[in-house]
């Protein structure tokens, strides 16, 4: 009797305390702290050179971490920092249960680690799964004979006819997609570099080997990755060619429709398996997804919201010119999508969005604008390093200098990714901060005005813009849970919107052209038919009026953000 009341009462115990983690874990709008936090995506090589090698490291970016929480990250994305031949500076792994030793060791891993949970900062790991580097011992073993028993791990053909490849395939980074192995005498598939051998998905034991890896990082405390080239994890079994359209690429290529080495359907079985692994850890899946409209992105998500949780939208790194109208037509796709939403505008792969947007005149002004715009949305932004202080591309000028190898290939219409990843910006002082050492990437002259210092010191920067629209995403509930409410939908000019919740909504303007602009707002039917505004973030951006209607005016690629409520009687 006695011992069964226990039994009861330990029960009861246990599901108590398990529901109490579950409702720790989501909000009153079941929301969890992924669709809250915001991320920041660090390319370590370039973010701070701890032991000044001129390459950054995972010490340097624990010393960075008070900067991030300041500035209002929840979420830092690392690119691989595990050991790699650095072919494709990282994306070429060659263990991924270890850090490369110019970025540290799994100590100094789990250091930064432990200060980052001390500071509410979670890490995310990228997670390279569609191929290895040519120098895994898996690919070494797989390459040494035809016997070997990891051969199937990768994907190996004969040619079509001697000397042929299997068929018609390219590397997206240019040449055949086949490379010839004149030891065993046949081809292996590369997507990307001769130097990054696809793994074969169709292969049990590779699922359960690259399954291993996410584990083995989540012991380690890391709360999600960033899944690279998911797009391409499985390839067409009878290898069928792809059909090309008219033109060349700028590898001198046929430009190719990849339709029968991307996006099979077999993925997202994979998919599904791998998010139950991070189900079972309260991690994130975030995809590096290259959709082409919204019921691709719809696939990522999943038929029952069992895929990835954050599939990321490039849309916004592809409109490249402020078009209200433009913008407002992704916004509603992506927000009716029936997932959370991510924006993205920069990354390590593409031009940095102050270069983008920027018109040369009012860039620093623009890149306030983008940040008032997607950090004020319905949905989680994942920022790149250097946004913030409005980093600008550093294209190099020479073929000589370049470090990518795409850039060295495809020179010059391709001049490769160097310039979307110099070295972060942190003061006015020699290679700003950065390293005392030569700085792998150069150093672009706009340091001596966009470094984190200066821009702390002065109340108009981007930065401190940043930091004020960050503070107020985290402390307003309306831009927490609030719905995106278009407004203004045949201006050309602005875009605006509301974000509404309980009774209370944030106003967001946006003046996207560079004439000065007084958009005027309605909002009986949103509920406001006395609206109260309170202004609580503006930048060349005024309230004029609140009686009735809400009157604003904004200079050129100004912005105003308010607090509507109902005005007492
Ligand atoms: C992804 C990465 C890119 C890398 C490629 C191959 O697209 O973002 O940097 O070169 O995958 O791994
Ligand atoms: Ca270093």
């Amino acid at each position: 009797m006695l011992k069964s009341s226990v039994l009861v009462f330990l029960v009861s115990l246990l599901c108590f305390s398990s529901a109490q983690a579950q409702q720790r874990t989501r909000d009153a709008e079941g929301h969890q702290w992924w669709q809250h936090a915001v991320f920041y995506e660090i390319y370590p090589r370039s973010f701070a050179d701890n032991n000044n090698d001129g390459i950054g490291d995972l010490p340097g970016i624990t010393s960075k971490l008070a900067y991030l929480r300041d500035l209002g990250v929840d979420a830092i994305w690392i690119t691989p920092c595990y050991p790699s031949p650095q072919v494709d500076f990282g994306y070429d792994v060659s263990d991924y249960d270890n850090i490369d030793p110019m970025y540290g060791t799994l100590a100094d891993f789990d250091r930064m680690e432990r200060q980052a949970k001390q500071r509410g900062v979670r890490i995310i790991m990228d997670f390279v799964m569609n191929h290895t580097s040519d120098q895994h011992p898996w690919f070494i073993n797989s390459r040494s004979s035809r016997t070997a028993p990891k051969r199937d791990w990768y994907v190996w053909r004969d040619g079509r006819a001697p000397g042929q490849p299997p068929n018609n395939w390219e590397s997206t980074f240019g040449g055949s997609a086949w490379q010839w192995d004149s030891k065993t005498r046949q081809f292996y598939y590369h997507f990307f570099y001769v130097q990054q051998p696809d793994l074969n998905w169709r292969n049990p034991e590779v699922e359960k080997a690259m399954f291993d890896v996410p584990r083995f990082w989540f012991k380690r405390g890391v709360a999600g990755f960033r899944l690279d080239a998911v797009d391409t994890l499985f390839e067409d079994p009878k290898l069928r060619d792809n059909s090309t359209l008219p033109g060349t690429n700028a590898f001198g290529l046929p430009n190719m429709v990849n339709k029968y080495n991307t996006k099979l359907p077999e993925l997202h079985d994979v998919l599904r398996q791998l998010r139950q692994v991070a189900d079972q850890n309260d991690a994130v899946l975030i995809g590096e997804t290259w959709t082409r409209d919204i019921s691709e992105l719809q696939q990522y998500y999943g038929g029952h919201g069992n895929e990835l949780q954050m599939p990321m939208d490039f849309l916004f790194t592809q409109v490249n010119k402020l078009s209200p109208p433009e913008f407002r037509k992704q916004i509603a796709a992506v927000d009716s999508a029936g997932g959370w939403p991510v924006y993205v505008f920069s990354n390590h792969d593409i031009r940095r969005a102050y270069n983008r947007y920027g018109d040369g005149q009012h860039n620093d002004q623009i890149a306030k604008l983008l940040a008032g715009f997607y950090l004020t949305l319905r949905g989680t932004p994942i920022m790149y390093y250097g946004e913030e202080i409005g980093m600008q591309n550093n294209d190099p000028t020479r073929r000589e200098d370049v470090k990518d190898p795409i850039g060295r290939r495809g020179w010059p219409k391709e001049k490769g990714r160097d310039g979307e990843r110099t070295p972060m910006q942190w003061n006015d002082t020699a290679n700003a901060g950065f390293t005392t050492g030569k700085p792998w990437l150069p150093v672009p002259d706009s340091y001596h005005t966009h470094n984190v210092a200066s821009e702390l010191k002065d109340p108009n920067s981007i930065l401190n813009f940043y930091r004020h629209v960050l503070a107020l995403r985290h402390t307003n509930l309306q831009l927490r849970e609030g719905r995106y409410v278009p407004l203004n939908e045949s201006d050309n000019n602005v875009l605006s919107y509301l974000r509404s919740y309980q009774g209370k909504a944030v106003l967001v303007v946006l003046n996207m052209s560079d004439s000065a602009q007084k958009p005027s707002f309605n909002l009986a039917a949103q509920g406001f038919a006395r609206p109260r505004v309170s202004t609580l973030l503006a930048t060349s951006a005024k309230l004029l009026s609140d009686s009735k209607t809400v009157q604003t005016e904004l200079q050129p690629f100004g912005v105003f953000i308010g607090e509507v409520s109902t005005a007492a009687k």
